[in-house]
């Protein structure tokens, strides 16, 4: 189906697109809504460029879509809970998601989607990558899909946010984030490996380097193997796009079927970006389990 509202380039083969000829700041006709509706399900992640967004006009956007997540960790923007910042400034040494993963998957809503809008970015370097998780289920063997199909996967935040990862050693390493300790750290949240997107009904692998601790009823050590085996298969050239950010460059990504790699690359620069994460308000997807059938 061809678009009439608004102009789609795709990045790559497998994911991601540009979408042309909006502007997010003012009031979007319905059709071409639904049309950036279709863009996104079709590529993952969408990319606006030339952008001028105040935290109120990006959330705005991002109602279209669902609410907006409230974040335990991360520092956010003064009057605006729900916009997160996510800043390296010069003297940093550490960013943020420079591992593989997908965003808040260690609550048992985890949320559709994330809007990231770039204020300030580095002259080269700091691009942000994305893989599609659709791919990387659909290119395992019919052997692999079968063994998967059953699993469920215990993910939390302790690793990215318990008490070691917002301690005095990791502060010392981004002084501008300074994630927060919640005691939300410890919770866990069990999803199926294998998730059925909810809208598209396509299947998606649905564990991630950052969050995932182990497989249900397995140990660290015994689910090691085989989740290693499924990070390196989902980061796979053939997955993946590459976000170069100007200034004023608004990404959404689907984060039910989309993982993302912030590349640490760039030294005494400052990045900065504000982030809304978008809740998957249309069902109770309480427990994903159900969507694995
Ligand atoms: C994130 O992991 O949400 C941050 C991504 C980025 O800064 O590119």
């Amino acid at each position: 189906m061809t678009y009439q509202h608004i102009t789609v380039k795709p990045l790559a083969g497998a994911i991601g697109a540009e979408i042309l000829g909006i502007d997010l700041s003012k009031d979007i006709a319905s059709e071409a809504m639904d049309e950036i509706r279709r863009a996104f399900l079709e590529n993952l992640v969408v990319v606006f460029r030339d952008q001028d967004l105040t935290p109120d006009s990006q959330k705005a956007f991002s109602r279209h879509f669902g609410s907006s997540h409230i974040n335990d960790f991360f520092p956010t923007v003064d009057g605006h809970p729900d916009v997160q910042l996510v800043a390296k400034n010069p003297e940093d040494t550490r960013n943020v998601g420079d591992v593989w993963h997908t965003d808040v998957s260690y609550v048992r809503k985890p949320p559709l989607g994330s809007m990231l809008y770039a204020l300030e970015v580095p002259d080269a370097g700091g691009d942000t990558m994305f893989a599609s998780m659709y791919n990387a289920y659909e290119t395992l063997s019919d052997g692999m899909k079968e063994l998967l199909e059953p699993l469920n996967a215990v993910h939390s935040a302790t690793q990215s946010f318990g008490v070691r990862a917002t301690g005095p050693e990791m502060r010392a390493k981004n002084k501008s984030m300074a994630f927060k300790y919640s005691e939300d750290a410890e919770q866990i949240a069990v999803h199926p490996v294998v998730r059925v997107h909810p809208e598209t009904c396509r299947k998606a692998l649905y564990v991630n380097r950052s969050f995932t601790k182990h497989l249900e009823g397995m140990t660290v050590e015994e689910s090691a193997p085989l989740l290693n085996y499924l990070y390196d298969h989902m980061a796979r050239p053939e997955n993946t796009c590459r976000v170069r950010w100007e200034k004023g460059t608004l990404t959404f990504w689907d984060n039910r079927c989309a993982h993302h790699y912030a590349l640490n690359d760039y030294q005494g620069q400052r990045r900065v970006m504000h982030r809304v994460t978008v809740l998957d308000d249309r069902r109770d997807n309480t427990t994903l389990t159900e969507n694995a059938a």
